[in-house]
């Protein structure tokens, strides 16, 4: 069936925050011919795009006066089974959902995404900014993705090292932004498990009230995850948001040095060149968690993780932006550190 073209659609349903702006021209496509076919239309060659997923790290401030191509590519099959080092690859369609995949891998015996498990979005958006969370990156199973470059409308792979993954980054995010849309991720997991990776102490802590107290199984794993998620993090069918909407910043040792001489008990983890601040931490001594704005407090700062803002309804994205920007001055001032967005603001 070819793709439809529509004018003039309300993107509310189609972003986390549940902000409605408009999509001057709006297309899902389900497979890399319909998309094909939509970049051949003059109006969308011609037209800025924007290629949606499930809309989880997007803050929309104004109408998108372009195209919004929906990826709907789907399938989960696995490819390869290679018995010497026990692993599997799995391909996953792009419009899939995450949390999809990483159910599917769990029915299947696989280990390696577990502790990425109930993150919103879908397959096609992990690799963008190599989602990551409670010590596992998506770059750690990654092998390949399969993406069709805008202008020329051509298939192309990408190995791990071309994706050039970094902290909530890719070269997806830097110079080839915009320019590919990812159809296909393949991962390579394991059939026989690798020691679980619980170096995050909630999740042990976690699995421990879970009556877990050795060698657990991915599936444990993924069940302390979704319980310390569910705990910190407010569903976005509930309530819009779009996860974190900071990334955590990295100082200098010296720095660091000094915040703690100030700040005796600020945290901070070690990373190549440096040491990660949690932006919650920060923005939460700056007053903001469970900060409400607007009329009736319509949006504001997620009381259980201040790393997180929340549209109760009805705001507007220019208003959660004005929000994150005073977030922003506020720690600049007492902290001397610049935050930076982790979500996409358009
Ligand atoms: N903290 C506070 N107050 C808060 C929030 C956090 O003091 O309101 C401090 C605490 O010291 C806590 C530490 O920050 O121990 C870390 O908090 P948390 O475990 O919640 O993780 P995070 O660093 O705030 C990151 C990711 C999350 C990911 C978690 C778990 C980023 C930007 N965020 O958050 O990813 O789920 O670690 O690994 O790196 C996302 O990207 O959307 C996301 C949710």
């Amino acid at each position: 069936m070819p793709a439809l073209l529509q004018h003039d659609v309300s993107l509310r349903a189609y972003n986390t925050f549940g902000i409605d702006a408009k999509a001057h021209l709006f297309a899902a496509f389900a497979s890399v011919d319909e998309l094909r076919e939509l970049l051949r239309l003059p109006e969308v060659q011609a037209a800025p795009k924007l290629i949606l997923g499930g809309g989880s790290n997007l803050l929309f401030t104004r109408d998108f006066d372009g195209v919004v191509l929906k990826n709907e590519i789907r399938g989960l099959e696995t490819l390869d089974e290679n018995a010497a080092d026990n692993t599997v690859l799995v391909r996953a369609g792009a419009g899939e959902s995450w949390h999809g995949l990483v159910e599917y891998s769990l029915a299947q015996g696989l280990a390696g995404i577990e502790n990425l498990s109930l993150i919103p979005g879908t397959v096609g958006a992990a690799p963008l900014q190599n989602i990551g969370a409670y010590g596992v990156e998506l770059q750690d199973a990654f092998e390949y993705l399969e993406a069709v470059e805008l202008v020329s409308g051509q298939l192309r792979r990408f190995s791990r090292e071309e994706c050039g993954f970094g902290y909530r980054e890719s070269v997806f995010k830097g110079p080839l932004r915009n320019q590919y849309i990812v159809t296909g991720v393949v991962l390579r997991l394991h059939r026989r498990r690798a020691q679980a990776n619980t170096s995050y102490g909630a999740i042990r802590s976690t699995l421990e009230e879970m009556g877990v107290t050795e060698d657990p199984t991915p599936q444990q794993v993924s069940q302390a995850v979704i319980s310390i998620r569910r705990s910190k993090l407010p569903d976005p069918a509930q309530v819009g948001n779009a996860g974190s909407f900071f990334k955590n910043p990295e100082v200098s040792q010296a720095k660091f040095d000094a915040l703690k001489t100030e700040y005796p008990e600020t945290p901070g983890y070690p990373v190549p060149g440096g040491v990660k601040v949690p932006a919650g931490w920060l923005i939460e001594q700056c007053g903001w968690k469970g900060h409400r704005a607007g009329e009736g407090g319509r949006y504001g700062v997620h009381d259980r993780q201040a790393l997180v803002l929340v549209n109760h309804g009805g705001a507007t994205g220019a208003e959660v932006r004005a929000l994150a920007e005073e977030i922003i001055a506020s720690v600049r001032e007492k902290f001397g550190i610049e935050l930076h967005p982790e979500v996409n603001i358009i």
